[in-house]
């Protein structure tokens, strides 16, 4: 409730209109804010409607013509279209897509999830590569906003018959998607599709190369949680963020590098003199290869998996060395700050990366808040990516 009256009222800051004037826009309810301060009580529906009003509202460049003020009119809010990774991102286009992903969050938690938006849409989810949460949270995400989704599995594709990534893309092509998601082991996979197909793409994760919508549902899981403690709500800035594990083979590493910068964090990378990729600070991230070293001062860290599947050859001497030197346990995390907050994108090997004390902790952990929500970020950028066919007033000439 604090939450929806703190975003009403940077809504109508940002937006120059009274909150008298919200209610009669969003409930023709005039007095309902004043109501809201008084203590009225607020059904959960209510609350995701006024979530959906303030998000389409600073949507539509022709109820708003001038834009938000925090946010370019309509389509200049996010000119892109395809989400291929964050490096493409302007800064208030990341907040953008994580503001959009809000509606979405508190429609996800009644107990009717739908919404139509993109009904008579058809997207295609194509992974080449092994996925569980990102293909049914792409999946779940496409379905809660009425689309037809569609999962094409590598491994049981014309792709294993020996057809090249360009035919495949231009098979994708011709059965006429309203969105492709892409996931594939080859960095710089994505973009070329991309660059084969007339619809939106977006990238579920290409080599090491950038997962964009992992780093924005970080970003929003994190946004949440220290709104929640009532620290920040904005952005990073001040924040050090840690993320520790295989940063070398990590798509989550670079795209969460560049986001969480971009929002204002400072980010520490720790791993393996094997496992650090060459140049990492040239991305503005300040390397160690001492975990406790790192920790200090952290107030977030974000573990990450040791990504066999990618490594050719021996970069750790065993599992129980690497735990010993990088895996985060609670004696570990007491040399963080006080409180801080413990990330990992999933999958995560209990006892290697992460002890299951640390992995579980209650008031700490914030893991499965990412996984809540991915589901949102990715019905946010669906939305947001398809506005164009749609035809949504003031998204008509994106590019
Ligand atoms: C990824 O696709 O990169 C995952 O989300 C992280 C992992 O596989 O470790």
């Amino acid at each position: 409730m604090q939450n929806l009256l703190h975003e009403i009222e940077q809504f109508c800051l940002r937006n120059d209109i009274s909150e008298t004037r919200f209610g009669e826009l969003a409930l023709n309810d005039k007095p309902f804010v004043s109501q809201l301060k008084a203590g009225r009580d607020l059904r959960g529906s209510t609350a995701a409607k006024l979530r959906k009003f303030m998000a389409d509202f600073e949507a539509n460049a022709v109820t708003n013509p001038a834009g938000s003020g925090r946010f370019p009119a309509g389509a200049l809010a996010f000119p892109h279209r395809d989400l291929l990774g964050i490096a493409q991102l302007e800064r208030h286009e990341i907040l953008y897509v994580l503001d959009q992903a809000e509606p979405w969050v508190e429609l996800n938690r009644q107990p009717d999830k739908h919404a139509g938006l993109l009904s008579g849409l058809t997207i295609i989810n194509a992974f080449f590569e092994n996925s569980t949460r990102t293909l049914l949270s792409f999946e779940i995400a496409g379905k809660r906003l009425g689309a037809d989704v569609v999962n094409m599995h590598a491994a049981q594709s014309s792709v294993k018959k020996g057809e090249t990534l360009i035919d495949t893309a231009i098979t994708l092509n011709a059965m006429r998607a309203d969105a492709i998601v892409i996931r594939h082991g080859s960095s710089g996979a994505v973009d070329l599709i991309a660059s084969k197909v007339d619809c939106p793409v977006l990238n579920a994760g290409d080599g090491q190369h950038e997962h964009p919508t992992q780093a924005l549902l970080d970003a929003l899981a994190l946004r949440h949680a220290l709104r929640q403690r009532g620290e920040r709500s904005e952005d990073f800035t001040g924040l050090n963020v840690t993320i520790c594990g295989d940063i070398l083979h990590s798509r989550v590493a670079r795209s969460n590098i560049l986001c969480l910068q971009a929002l204002g964090a400072s980010v520490r990378v720790c791993a393996p003199p094997a496992l650090m990729p060459a140049g990492v600070e040239a991305m503005g991230a300040e390397p160690f290869h001492d975990f406790d070293a790192a920790l200090e001062g952290s107030d977030v860290v974000m573990m990450l998996r040791l990504q066999t599947e990618r490594m050719q050859g021996q970069f750790i001497p065993s599992a129980r060395e690497y735990h010993h030197l990088y895996g985060l346990t609670k004696t570990r995390l007491d040399c963080a700050a006080p409180d801080a907050l413990v990330m990992h994108p999933g999958p995560m090997n209990r006892g290697v990366e992460i002890d299951s004390e640390v992995a579980d902790l209650l008031d700490r952990s914030i893991i499965t808040r990412q996984v809540e929500m991915g589901v949102a970020v990715r019905m946010a950028c669906l939305d947001v990516l398809t506005r164009r066919r749609r035809g949504v007033e003031g998204w008509g000439g994106a590019a």
